[in-house]
């Protein structure tokens, strides 16, 4: 008798615990083809981490699509190709280059100065919501929070924030949209949407190149030379980027980590009472419920893989889910463990895709869930998870919540 793997990601019983699912495909068959997917699905540590660093695996993923599946007239079409020029979807040289020039707005003491100005961003969210008397985290704290960080730090006035919210959600139809939520009318909808977004930021643009601050977009424009610096278009690709990269992840982060540490009451009052124990908790929530299941690659050139041959033209989706609780990895690997060895998951990607927001991510999702710890004593989430069926992310729509906090200045 053969044994039935759970190679589709999307039925609801893989989009409620995808781990399970990488998990019997870890032991089973950890190089395995999936027909419903049309990829082969990878998810040990050392062959994911091994995959990053393979030239046969393209990241170079949306082009193909939109060559291949849709008219240059569609609405699909064009949105395609406005996100096919971002870095995160292009190899090396024209990644490089990207990268480099992108590099200019992550400077580490830059992204570190950043963190009274996140903390105060955050104290203001948890006001709000204790002062609403609010029950939905996500609406309330994890949702808001990055999307203003990046219209801050892009150098935006604060009263565009929504803005800024509504375009990163059409993003999202778009580039997570291919799974079972997909609607008929979302690359209508998102083409409306990236367009407003896209005049936005060339107005920014304009206005930063006469009048540079001290903002990420500004140090984007002053750092390149005039042959090789990012032209107009470019800067317009990468504000998208920023805002799409860093906004649903980041959400993620903070509501998967708020489900994870205080589903026990005991690990949850340990973190709360010891700030010292806020990071090695952010990372092990990154591990367990990274806010990325599944990266795409495409193959550019055969290969062999534990004794398959992955042929030019195939799809590989790399398990981060499976990777981050290999047991050859990780020792107990589906316990919170706060004294591991820090920071050798994959949550954020390896190698030269490497999410270049991490340092701004860990600093968003630690003051977050610190602070919620703090502030919102006996923190606990009423019901289990509904996560959105999509492959990649691993995002829960709302966070309903209870607790015995108080809004500021009043005594229970
Ligand atoms: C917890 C939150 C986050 C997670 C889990 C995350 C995860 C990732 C991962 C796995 C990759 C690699 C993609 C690949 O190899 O194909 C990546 C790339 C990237 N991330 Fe993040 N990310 C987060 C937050 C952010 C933030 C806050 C920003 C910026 C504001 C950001 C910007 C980017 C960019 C621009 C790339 C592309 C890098 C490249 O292609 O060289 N991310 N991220």
């Amino acid at each position: 008798m053969t044994l039935e793997l759970p190679d589709d990601l999307l039925t609801p019983e893989a989009v409620r615990d995808p781990d399970a699912a990488a998990a019997v495909l870890r032991a089973h068959d950890p190089v395995h083809w999936s027909p419903a997917h049309r990829a082969w699905l990878v998810t040990r540590f050392d062959d994911v981490v091994a995959a990053f660093r393979n030239p046969a695996l393209s990241s170079d993923r949306v082009r193909p699509v939109m060559q291949r599946r849709t008219q240059p007239a569609d609405a699909t079409h064009r949105v395609l190709g406005l996100i096919s020029e971002w870095m995160v979807v292009t190899d090396p040289p024209a990644h490089t280059r990207l990268r480099r020039l992108a590099g200019a707005a992550f400077k580490q003491q830059q992204i570190a100065a950043m963190e009274d100005r996140i903390q105060a961003l955050v104290d203001e969210l948890v006001d709000a919501f204790l002062a609403d008397d609010g029950t939905d985290l996500v609406a309330g704290v994890a949702y808001p929070l990055p999307a203003i960080v990046i219209a801050e730090m892009l150098g935006a006035p604060p009263r565009d924030r929504d803005r800024f919210r509504e375009w990163s959600d059409e993003l999202a139809l778009v580039a997570f949209g291919a799974g079972g939520d997909a609607r008929p009318d979302r690359h209508e909808r998102a083409l409306r949407g990236l367009e407003e977004m896209a005049g936005y930021f060339r107005e920014l643009v304009a206005h930063r190149r006469h009048d540079p601050g001290g903002d990420m977009l500004s140090a984007m424009i002053s750092d390149g030379t005039e042959q090789d610096g990012l032209s107009d278009d470019e800067l317009v690709g990468m504000c998208a980027l920023l805002l799409f990269a860093g906004h649903e992840t980041t959400t993620n982060a903070i509501a998967n980590a708020v489900r994870l540490l205080t589903a026990d009451p005991a690990l949850r009052d340990r973190v709360r009472d010891d700030p010292a124990l806020v990071n090695p908790a952010v990372e092990e929530a990154l591990r367990l419920v990274g806010p990325i299941k599944v990266l795409v690659r495409w193959v550019v050139e055969d290969h062999e893989l534990r004794g398959h041959t992955i042929r030019q033209g195939e799809r590989v989706y790399l398990l981060l889910c499976g990777a981050n609780r290999d047991p050859e990895r990780f020792a107990d690997p589906d316990t919170v463990d706060l004294a591991r060895e820090r920071a050798t998951h994959i949550a954020f990607g390896r190698g030269i895709h490497a999410c270049i927001g991490a340092q701004l991510a860990r600093i968003e999702t630690r003051i977050a869930v610190g602070t919620l710890l703090r502030r919102l004593p006996g923190l606990r989430v009423e019901g289990d998870p509904e996560y959105l069926p999509t492959i990649a992310s691993r995002a829960q729509t709302s966070l309903p919540v209870t607790h015995d906090g108080v809004p500021a200045g009043t005594t229970r």
